[in-house]
């Protein structure tokens, strides 16, 4: 198996790259402005760099974790960011299509209204912030064209990345820090360990499948709630996480709070699951117990 990662510096996409390495896979990744050793830079607003790329490699899977994901500022520059989520997106869809590649499409949560979570992938999606039309614009069009196409719709994910940006990341250290910080006790999700995306992932390709998937951890849970048990499994201060409601936070894009997803269909198809928070924390506590500089 021949695959291609765009967006291999982020959270998601440097997991599928050691997911499929630990599968023997033949693979490539790419950087945009965060290099990694190994990684090849492209930017997916251009098209012809895309279609070079992909056409010479020749992949059976192009996965596509590529995405403008801070969702404020996809709000603050509606445009400009759809240049990268949109035009970029399908420049790699439409090269997936003569090449005959198994795309896979990131998608989130955030395509719902965030009024009567957690949703199935029958439910109606009804975004409500820039982010979540975009992801839901790329969803569509990509049905229209790419019948084989997998549109996986993630959420709250987690797991050790070499940027550190999310959000187990910066609440531990944080904490270590003895710093407080405030989590929004209103906004509901569903955890998600990042090594469990990807082999999700890589069994959906194996498996042949299509269509949207909901890949997600089996709780369902607030961020506050989550704050919680991290600082409970990684032995830090609770008293430092201050509840606090999303307007409070004053961010520039809505969220859906009542947001959150179940997984029925991605189960029954792989006759597998992912973790639920304390297995997936356990898990991750004890990856970053091998590195040492890392609790
Ligand atoms: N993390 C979550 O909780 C979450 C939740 C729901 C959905 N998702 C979706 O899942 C996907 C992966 O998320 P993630 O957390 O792994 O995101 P991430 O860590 O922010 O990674 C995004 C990747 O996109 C690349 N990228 C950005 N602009 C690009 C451009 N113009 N051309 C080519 N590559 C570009 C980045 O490269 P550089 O870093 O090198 O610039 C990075 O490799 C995204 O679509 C995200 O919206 C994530």
């Amino acid at each position: 198996m021949k695959v291609a990662v765009i967006g291999a510096s982020g959270l998601v996409g440097s997991h599928l790259i050691e997911a499929s390495r630990d599968r023997g896979w033949d693979n490539i990744g790419t950087y945009h402005q965060f290099p990694q050793p190994e990684l090849l830079p492209l930017d997916i607003r251009n098209s012809q760099e895309v279609s070079d790329l992909l056409s010479n490699f020749q992949p059976n899977a192009i996965f596509l974790p590529a995405f403008c994901s801070n969702v404020d500022r996809c709000e603050k520059y509606p445009e400009e960011t759809a240049q990268i989520n949109v035009e970029g997106s399908l420049n790699v869809a439409r090269v997936a299509k003569p090449l005959g590649a198994k795309l896979v499409f990131y998608s989130s949560d955030y395509v719902f209204n965030g009024t009567a979570g957690p949703y199935a992938e029958t439910d109606s999606p009804n975004p409500i912030c820039v982010y979540g039309k975009q992801k839901l614009a790329v969803e569509q069009q990509i049905q229209t064209f790419l019948e084989t196409a997998l549109i996986l719709r993630i959420t709250v994910v987690y797991g050790n990345e070499a940027q550190g940006k999310n959000f187990v990341n910066r609440l531990i250290k944080t904490l270590q820090n003895g710093e407080t910080i405030r989590v929004p006790c209103d906004q509901i999700g569903s955890p998600t360990l990042v090594n469990d995306i990807a082999e999700a992932s890589l069994r959906l390709v194996e498996a042949n499948a299509s269509g949207i998937f909901h890949v997600v951890g089996s709780d369902v849970m607030s961020r506050y709630d989550f704050a919680l048990e991290i600082a409970r499994i990684f032995d830090l201060p609770a008293d430092k996480i201050i509840p606090i409601t999303t307007p409070e936070l004053k961010q520039a894009a809505p969220r859906p709070l009542l947001a959150g997803m179940t997984r029925d269909r991605v189960i029954s198809t792989l006759s597998w699951q992912l973790r639920g928070v304390k297995e997936g924390l356990e898990y991750l506590k004890q990856e970053r117990s091998k590195v040492s500089n890392m609790v």
